[in-house]
């Protein structure tokens, strides 16, 4: 029965008698209310990450409402199931942490329980990667449906939107250009509305890689969290999940390297967040699709920057969904995109553009032959500082500071940094390095998105408002500065990033994409030979945060568990 079986009669519950678990399970879905009839329907689950420590999904009662309409619609029926949900500011230390037990936990509930597609419903930061990197692995015919962006709220003339303005105001807060009463008047409007940050940010960036990658439902990336679209979105999402019961189309056929490919240079033109390189090699790593950061390199630097929205720009989600939202930014890149590549209407993306067009804002979407920059938003570097890369939102950082040498002034953890940041006795200057240690991912804090260092504050008194900083940790999608992030290997394993001390010198160079150390070999043997890590061994550890410590893989790997990945290597007995 297992293999053909549909509906209720998938994935039996083994008590040794196949006919006896189907009509167990049915007698007791009919305790729900369900009739005979419907109980014979393919089953679409829905699976819903709601969660009252996650303000973006607050409306997603209303949602899983229209997308239960859309699965019976399509004849289906629809079974909500919670997940894990990943609300990015309620999570300590850091909610990349639990990303990979949101995947685990999504994969393994598709796959546990009797449900022929599933509906996925997700848009904070980690929330997006979780679920595809669970739909990847479970490989259920699956389609996205994202939470949708926040619309824009006031402050006096000025339009707010999160994140990026939350982190504008405090910089001016800090150097005392707005009063305590302005900062706690601005703090209740800069997150207004249902939905995910205002801005390209993670969730926004994760949402347009979705719709390229074709997971989604063409146009559906940007909507409004609270726009009536948003409810017909789901409505449709809800109806092409149960018509995928019949044309069966798995996240294998839809994720590959042609469309992973796409994301990418989607990624770059809309200078997406850093943090979307970690989750889009995670999701194609779950397929045995391997995302380089050379190849991103290769492709920066023949996509060029098409998108104006904060943190980069001036405008906002809800203009770039006025605006044209993806298609009209696929609509550009077209000559360079791999138009072959299949979507969950069965569509291919070529067939779609073919078929799209319409009004676009050009303040907003930018046609590919007047970019905004010529370069994609992104680039990696490499170096004796980073062997393994590094990278810089190079579009939200200050082009002065691209080829630069200074002095180190070195944080050895996030402990030491708050510590010290702000003492005006601190020995620092403006064309200084501020550098940041043992704050990746095995670290004990989790790579949080504390790379954005704040500018030590007698230097934003002075009008200081960038630094070159360096880190192993992560950024914000809505923050923006000459920052270096996700250096592999990382320092609290003995990268050379640990080897750092103030007063070294270091130079960063973007035109030849290097971050170097300038120490001489003898010395940086010294420090080698010297270095004790500051990670707790794995015996003092338990649950999930033992789990988490021994098999969360680098950076440049996607931060997923090594025995998540199609290809599980040796089992280390010592574990
Ligand atoms: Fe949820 Fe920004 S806090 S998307």
């Amino acid at each position: 029965m297992e293999g053909t079986a549909q509906g209720l009669a998938r994935g039996l519950t083994n008590y040794g008698d196949a006919d006896f678990s189907v009509y167990l399970r049915r007698s007791f879905a009919a305790s729900m209310g369900y009739s005979q009839d419907v109980l014979k329907r393919p089953v679409v689950g829905i699976a819903n990450s709601f969660s009252e420590f996650n303000n973006c999904h607050r409306h997603f009662p209303e949602m899983v409402a229209a997308v239960k309409r859309g699965v019976l619609m399509g004849g289906g029926l629809p079974l909500e199931f919670p997940t894990i949900s990943l609300g990015e500011v309620f999570l300590s230390p850091t909610s990349l942490k639990f990303r990979n037990l949101m995947a685990m936990d999504t994969e393994e509930m598709i796959r546990a329980q009797p449900m022929d597609a599933v509906v996925l419903m997700g848009g904070c930061d980690k929330t997006v990667p979780a679920q595809l990197m669970g739909a990847a692995s479970a490989d259920l015919p699956a389609v996205y449906l994202v939470a949708g962006p926040m619309m824009t709220s006031r402050h006096g003339e000025e339009r707010l939107g999160a994140c990026t303005d939350c982190r504008r105001f405090w910089g001016k807060y800090r150097a005392g250009e707005v009063s305590r009463a302005q900062i706690d008047d601005i703090e209740s409007r800069l997150a207004t509305t249902a939905g995910t940050c205002a801005v390209m940010g993670t969730a926004s960036t994760m949402a347009c890689i979705v719709e390229t990658l074709g997971m989604c439902l063409p146009g559906t990336a940007a909507i409004p969290a609270v726009h009536a679209d948003r409810l017909r979105a789901a409505e449709a999402s809800g109806l092409a999940a149960a018509r995928m019961v019949a044309n069966p189309i798995r996240p294998s056929q839809i994720i590959t390297e042609k469309s992973v490919e796409n994301a990418l240079r989607v990624l770059l033109a809309v200078s997406g967040s850093t943090n979307a390189m970690i989750h889009l090699t995670a999701i194609a790593g779950r397929l045995g699709i391997g995302v380089s950061l050379e190849r991103l390199n290769r492709l920066s630097d023949e996509t060029p920057v098409l998108v104006n929205l904060k943190p980069m720009g001036s405008a906002y989600m809800e203009d770039f969904f006025f605006a044209g939202g993806v298609g009209a930014v696929l609509r550009e890149l077209k000559g360079k995109l791999h138009l072959d590549c299949l979507t969950v209407t069965g569509e291919t993306l070529g067939d779609r553009l073919e078929r799209e067009g319409g009004y676009v804002d050009r303040r907003v979407i930018a046609p590919a032959a007047q970019p905004l920059e010529p370069e994609g938003g992104l680039v990696a570097l490499f170096g004796n500082l980073a062997p393994r890369g590094a990278i810089l939102k190079r579009a939200a950082a200050d082009k002065r500071l691209f080829e630069t040498e200074g002095r180190a002034v070195v944080f050895t953890s996030l402990a030491d940094l708050a510590a010290r940041i702000d003492d005006p006795a601190l020995d620092v200057r403006a064309d200084d390095i501020l550098v940041l240690q043992n704050a990746g991912p095995q670290s004990e804090a989790g790579m949080p998105e504390s790379g954005y260092l704040p500018i030590p504050r007698k230097l934003s008194a002075q009008g200081v408002r960038d630094m070159i900083r360096i880190s192993d940790a992560r950024m914000s999608g809505t923050a923006f500065g000459t920052i270096v992030l996700h250096i592999a290997p990382e320092s609290a394993i003995g990268g050379p990033l640990a080897l750092v001390r103030t007063g070294d010198r270091i130079r960063l160079s973007v035109a030849e994409k290097r971050i170097d150390l300038l120490v001489d070999e003898d010395e940086l043997a010294r420090r080698r030979a010297a270095f004790v890590s500051p990670v707790p061994p794995a015996g003092t550890r338990r649950g999930y945060d033992r789990l988490y410590a021994t098999e969360v893989l680098q950076a440049d790997e996607g931060c997923d568990f090594a025995f998540c990945r199609p290809q599980v290597g040796p089992v280390n007995p010592a574990r």
